[in-house]
């Protein structure tokens, strides 16, 4: 939520910025800003409701110069998205420039304190009180900016990842971090800051990720120096990060969302490198191996997730109860965090979270390690706050998903549940030699699998057509693919607006039947498993209620063809990896609705990529 980038050194700072917040939309994007200092030391603050696209048009005729700046692309907490809510916020007397992600928690007893002391307000934000605290802490106790950030700070409950700058001062940036993400860019004489270090690749590969409790002094003229709030100076290590500035743009395709669809079967080669053996099939992740005694010794594994991650964690579920014997139980890490739930030492917690940002999910981490719990993560950003907070685990390897609605990153975990699971079976002993080939040769077999699946892209596109004017979804499916229906009718309602629900097929009959009549499309999982024929009667019950179904079959299906409405055919792999084949014309069907129906689907409303709000 919210994404904030800054820049000093000898470049003007607003193009930098500017490109910075486009790379961070996907985090935000009602409104956006931009603060500089410049030549003659006056700090200015431009900024709208709006897209960046909205901000670059704002900005047409100002004074963009400077070296120095912070920028701002925000997703509304306190306050709707208008121009006075936009960020950067300047304090009272308009010395200090602030952005803010996050959420201040007491800023309403810290409001009225400031307006006792005489401060008004020109915004609904929490944000604009943290920065007339600063202002207020560094008049009234003449202290330099540095001493009144961590003085403001240690009086701030909540989450944040803020950036100052100060009227007359072209050197240097003040950046903190607590619970939201915030990372430092160096270069050669000048520095980068923002919440994701993708959107800053192109400067460096040298990043400092800031830590929780901490302040970054970011001076042009000096080392990065990160301090305590007490301002006991920290160690900082400098990270390695290599990254292609393609895997950051829509290379041809309209939108990111159907560029990462169709990345799935290269990004699952990148998934499955290094970790299976394609002469033996033999699985081998080094976060197993390196913790076999607690996989081995687990009673029972914990999967923490929120939303597309959530779905994929019940996959991991079956996986995993399936291969390895182990109880599993899938919680949202929002719930599981409140619900003083009962974690015991010889539970796993299992992580998943495509950004490794997400509030709820770190929460939940927290508690886990609290509680005396291993935690495994399972992310696909690299370095982030997750992936940190946890004591081991998969990366899934996909590459920035920058698209709103999760895509690859779902197939991507997917598939690293299933390694996961082959490989605590193996060490368990659970798994059969020919059910363990037969899935990793499956996985091996993924990319080439995928690439056959996409062929029903035109097919689908014809069929989204039928059903773009459509009011309501329900999406079917039983065992392994009823977290895919989940998943299928979440896609859809993200980027279409089109409510739609998912329902295991079978407890269809027990409420949501009743809402079938002919208007009403029906998308049935009814691939071959032990479920299959099952499935064809839920069909049934459905077409006798005058349903229409498109069901999603093996190619060679008989059966349940006869009694569809549309079909959409797909190839046949081992039973465990069919939600990721059958995944694809889903992520499909839902992403030609929306491009039908004229939405934003890269940027759909209300929605943000990384959510580090709770
Ligand atoms: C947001 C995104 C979803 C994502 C969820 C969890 O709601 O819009 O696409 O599934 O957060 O995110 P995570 O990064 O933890 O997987």
């Amino acid at each position: 939520m919210c994404g904030i980038v800054g820049y000093v050194g000898n470049r003007d700072a607003c193009p930098i910025l500017l490109k910075g917040l486009h790379r961070l939309e996907y985090r935000g994007y009602d409104s956006a800003g931009v603060a500089m200092v410049n030549g003659d030391g006056a700090l200015n603050v431009y900024k709208c409701k709006g897209k960046v696209d909205d901000l670059e048009h704002f900005l047409d005729g100002k004074d963009l110069c400077g070296s120095i700046g912070i920028a701002h692309t925000r997703w509304a907490t306190h306050g709707v998205p208008n121009d006075a809510n936009a960020h950067p916020h300047y304090s009272e007397s308009e010395n200090i420039a602030l952005i803010h992600n996050g959420i201040i928690e007491n800023f309403r007893v810290l409001k009225d304190a400031l307006i006792e002391n005489g401060y008004t307000f020109r915004s609904s934000t929490d944000s604009e009180v943290l920065v007339n605290l600063i202002e207020y802490i560094r008049t009234t106790e003449n202290c330099t900016l540095l001493e009144a950030v961590q003085q403001a700070l240690k009086q701030v409950v909540g989450a944040y990842a803020i950036a100052v700058i100060e009227k007359g001062n072209h050197d240097e940036i003040i950046a903190a971090r607590q619970s939201s993400p915030m990372v430092v860019g160096i270069g050669k004489g000048e520095y980068f800051l923002s919440s994701d270090a993708t959107s800053i690749i192109e400067y460096t590969e040298n990043f400092v990720y800031v830590n929780d409790g901490e302040v970054a002094v970011i001076n042009r003229n000096a080392p990065l120096k990160v301090f305590t709030l007490d301002n006991e100076e920290e160690r900082i290590h400098i990270q390695k990060l290599k990254l292609s500035i393609s895997q950051l743009e829509k290379g041809g395709f309209p939108h990111f969302m159907l560029k990462e669809i169709y990345e799935q079967p290269h990004t699952l080669v990148d998934c499955i490198r290094g970790r299976i053996n394609p002469e033996t099939g033999e699985v081998k992740l080094s976060g197993v191996i390196d913790n076999r005694e607690k996989f081995v010794n687990a009673k029972r594994i914990i999967f923490v997730a929120c939303g597309t991650s959530w779905h994929a964690s019940l996959i991991g579920e079956h996986l995993i109860e399936n291969i390895c014997r182990i109880p599993v139980e899938v919680e949202y890490a929002s719930e599981f965090r409140y619900r003083n739930p009962i974690i015991r030492p010889d539970d796993i917690v299992i992580a998943v979270s495509q950004s490794g940002e997400t509030a709820d999910t770190l929460a939940a981490v927290e508690l886990a390690r609290k509680a005396g719990a291993f935690v495994y993560g399972i992310c696909n950003v690299v370095g982030s706050s997750i992936a940190r907070a946890t004591d081991s685990g998969s990366y899934i390897h996909v590459g920035p998903e920058i698209g709103v609605a999760s895509t690859k990153a779902f197939t991507g975990q997917v598939t690293v549940m299933a390694m996961l699971a082959l490989a605590i079976g193996h060490e368990k002993g659970t798994v059969n030699k020919e059910y363990y080939q037969e899935i990793s040769q499956a996985l091996l077999k993924l990319p080439e699998t995928l690439e056959d699946v996409l062929k029903i892209d035109a097919q689908v596109e014809d069929l989204a057509k039928i059903f773009t004017y459509a009011h309501n979804f329900i999406y079917l499916g039983r065992g392994y693919n009823y977290p895919t229906a989940l998943e299928g009718a979440l896609k859809l309602k993200e980027i279409s607006y089109i409510h739609a629900e998912g329902y295991p097929a079978a407890e269809m009959k027990h409420g949501p039947i009743a809402l079938i009549d002919a208007e009403m499309p029906v998308v049935s999982i009814a691939t071959p498993d032990h479920t299959y024929e099952k499935s064809a009667s839920n069909i049934e019950e459905v077409k006798s209620r005058g349903g229409k179904i498109i069901a999603v079959v093996a190619r060679e299906d008989e059966q349940v063809r006869k009694r569809a409405d549309y079909v959409i055919e797909v190839p046949v792999i081992t039973d465990c990896l069919m939600p990721i084949v059958v995944s694809i014309p889903l992520q499909l069907l839902a992403y030609y609705i929306a491009v039908n129906k004229g939405r934003n689907v890269d940027q759909p409303r209300n929605l943000a990529k990384s959510v580090t709000v709770e």
